[in-house]
């Protein structure tokens, strides 16, 4: 376990908590990835929290954790942070057209690709009927009616959202995914592959399942089963 501070804790535009997290550059996830963070002073938490990567803080030596943040984190706060986990998402940086689409409460956990992709001069829509949070004005942001409009102009889709959000999305837009797309899949995490709790079990198509906390929780679209 590492030594973790938390700098700051603040709301963003779209209403959910972020925690600023000083850190050794080794603990940071990479986009998608996770680290599972122990509070050692709250006692009430019986779980560890896996944090996602949603942004990096100018002069922060560490990374803003994307949302849910426990609500009785404060700044100031020690945590222990675990080592990384799990498959995150492959490069973006050679994407020129990049949709990044979030079925869920917010797209704080997409942020991180959209840095890379505008870093290296590539273009970004977001793709949500959720709040947005601050975005730079090179990201063009977008309801989720107009998705079928991501797969004509997008060269890579990556897309954050529960099994159970995708599979309401209606047929045709679903057949409309290329398989290759990348998934961030929301799912408990409770024990991160520790415990074979087998909470986070993903049915993967040809009969076959795999944990998120290990095998994902970024997986291919087309080896999704969404029957
Ligand atoms: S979280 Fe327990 S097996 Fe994945």
């Amino acid at each position: 376990m590492t030594n973790a501070r938390i700098v700051e804790v603040f709301h963003d535009t779209d209403g959910f908590l972020r925690a600023a997290i000083q850190c050794p550059p080794e603990s940071v996830p990479s986009p998608g990835a996770y680290v599972m963070a122990v509070h050692p002073q709250i006692t009430r938490e019986p779980l560890a929290t896996p944090l996602f990567l949603s942004g990096y803080a100018q002069s922060l030596k560490g990374f803003v954790a994307a949302p849910p943040i426990p609500e009785s984190w404060q700044p100031g706060d020690w945590l222990s942070l675990g080592s990384t986990l799990g498959r995150g998402f492959l490069s973006s940086q050679s994407v020129s057209r990049l949709a990044l689409v979030s079925l869920g409460s917010h797209c704080a956990r997409l942020l991180p690709l959209a840095a890379d992709a505008l870093a290296s001069g590539g273009a970004v829509s977001i793709f949500t009927d959720a709040p947005l949070p601050r975005l730079s004005p090179s990201i063009e942001a977008r309801p989720i009616i107009d998705l079928p409009e991501a797969f004509a102009w997008a060269d890579h889709i990556v897309l954050d959202s529960s099994l159970g959000e995708l599979q309401s999305l209606n047929i045709e837009t679903r057949e409309s995914i290329p398989a290759h797309s990348e998934v961030l899949l929301h799912s408990p995490l409770p024990c991160a592959g520790l415990a074979d709790c087998g909470i986070c079990a993903v049915p993967l198509k040809l009969n076959k399942w795999a944990y998120a906390c290990t095998d994902g929780p970024v997986f291919s679209y087309g080896e999704l089963n969404l029957l």
